[in-house]
């Protein structure tokens, strides 16, 4: 214990995996269809592109895919995974947590602890600090958390939220003496209240939202989240920074929340930090939308893969949003090494396939439709990047 005060251990992201759909929607063709100009959607939000799952493809298969992607680049075998956190706000099941059925694809150990974690976009950040706070408490003994964030964002076709659709997940192998970033777990600044912003009744495949209405909650919990960060003795996010990464519902909110940010450490004028500290991170977000439990690590994932400048050492502060709501912010560093691993995503992103408007609307009302199974399939699944869901039996389902 002695020990650990006087000298705390490094915790934090050891690394990170993605999984996004194969297909997108272009916001230019979704604006034309929709009579909106075009500008109001790629400049007014600032996002280029949504991906669109198919019928096959779903929170499982996302969160299974990026959590094999991230076992790889950490180098880790599932047996030394001890605790599993799947943060989602579309799960599969009411009662069967996600995580469960990533046990079984990926073959965690049965002594690990496994479950999900809800709170609308928060659900990730929920997971990432039980993982932190179980390794830092010891009970880890050596073995390693995986956090997976994996959503699909969807309101109706034709309502204010259709540009602001998604899909995608991130995985995280939480340890200590992470290999992407550590996280400064003393000054982690928590902001919540019980608003009704957005949410998804049980009955409603669609999420139901006050759409202006959010932007404030967000920007009022960025505010709260601020304070009780500089109360604990972090440091108002300023010009020695990285970056400063946010929840990215759609990249005009992160901009909304420089300008705040930057507001509250005195900046006259937030814009011309905008380029710096905030640009490389929406890269990715911009062309696969908002993935809600993801979005933040999606963001911290782009600043690896897009950012310019070597930014190996330098710290960054990360903000959480959850509708509903709560939100986080906290600093972490950028442990070196880490930005080399991450540069080809963005040429992942670029090779997925373009859909037209009907086509993307064909695959968003036929997404309800499951198929029913005759049979289990036979076989064991080859190749985990690539599980897709074969359809239910008797309310189960079956992937291979
Ligand atoms: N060219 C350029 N810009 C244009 C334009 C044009 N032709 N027309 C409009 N714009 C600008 C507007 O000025 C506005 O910019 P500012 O916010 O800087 O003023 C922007 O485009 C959007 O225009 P509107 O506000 O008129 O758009 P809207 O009423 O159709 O709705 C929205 C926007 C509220 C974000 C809606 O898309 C929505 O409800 N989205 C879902 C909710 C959401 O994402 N909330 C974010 C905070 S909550 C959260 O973060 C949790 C989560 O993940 C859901």
């Amino acid at each position: 214990m002695l020990r650990r005060i006087m000298n705390p251990i490094r915790v934090g992201i050891d690394a990170l995996g993605l999984a996004f759909p194969r297909a997108y929607v272009a916001l230019e063709d979704v604006a034309r269809a929709r009579g909106v100009p075009e500008t109001k959607y790629t400049e007014g939000l600032g996002t280029v592109a949504m991906s669109v799952p198919e019928p096959d493809e779903d929170t499982v298969t996302l969160a299974v895919e990026a959590a094999a992607d991230a076992l790889e680049r950490a180098d880790v075998e599932p047996s030394e995974i001890g605790l599993c956190i799947v943060g989602t706000e579309t799960a599969v099941d009411h009662s069967k947590p996600v995580a469960s059925f990533l046990q079984g694809l990926l073959g965690l150990p049965s002594t690990c602890r496994i479950f999900e974690a809800k709170h609308a976009c928060y659900g990730g950040t929920a997971g990432l600090m039980t993982a932190l706070d179980w390794i830092a408490s010891g009970r880890a003994r050596g073995r390693k958390a995986l956090v997976v964030c994996s959503d699909i964002a969807r309101y109706g076709l034709n309502t204010p939220g259709e540009p602001t659709q998604g899909a995608g997940s991130v995985a995280l192998v939480v340890s200590e003496n992470p290999r992407v970033l550590s996280i400064d777990t003393a000054t982690i600044g928590t902001s919540s209240q019980h608003v009704f912003d957005f949410w998804r009744p049980l009955e409603s495949k669609d999420a139901f939202v006050d759409g202006h209405y959010s932007v404030t909650c967000y920007l009022e919990a960025l505010r709260g989240a601020h304070a009780e960060h500089v109360r604990l003795g972090g440091r108002t996010p300023g010009d020695d920074l990285a970056a400063t990464l946010y929840h990215v519902p759609y990249p005009k909110m992160a901009k909304k929340a420089h300008a705040l940010v930057r507001e509250l450490a005195g900046d006259g004028a937030p814009d011309q930090s905008f380029a710096r500290l905030v640009a490389p991170s929406l890269v990715l977000p911009s062309r696969i939308g908002n993935i809600y439990t993801g979005s933040l690590y999606l963001a911290l994932a782009s600043l690896l893969a897009c950012s310019e400048r070597p930014i190996h050492g330098q710290d960054v502060t990360l903000f959480s949003y959850g509708s509903g709501c709560c939100a986080e912010l906290f600093r972490g560093t950028i442990t070196p090494g880490a930005q080399a691993a991450y540069s080809s995503l963005r040429a992942r992103v670029d090779a997925r396939r373009r859909l037209t408007v009907p086509e993307y609307e064909a695959l968003f009302r036929a997404r309800d439709e499951v198929r029913e199974l005759d049979a289990l399939p036979l076989g064991m699944i080859q190749d985990l990047r690539s599980v897709r869901l074969k359809g239910v039996q008797g309310g189960r389902r079956i992937y291979a």
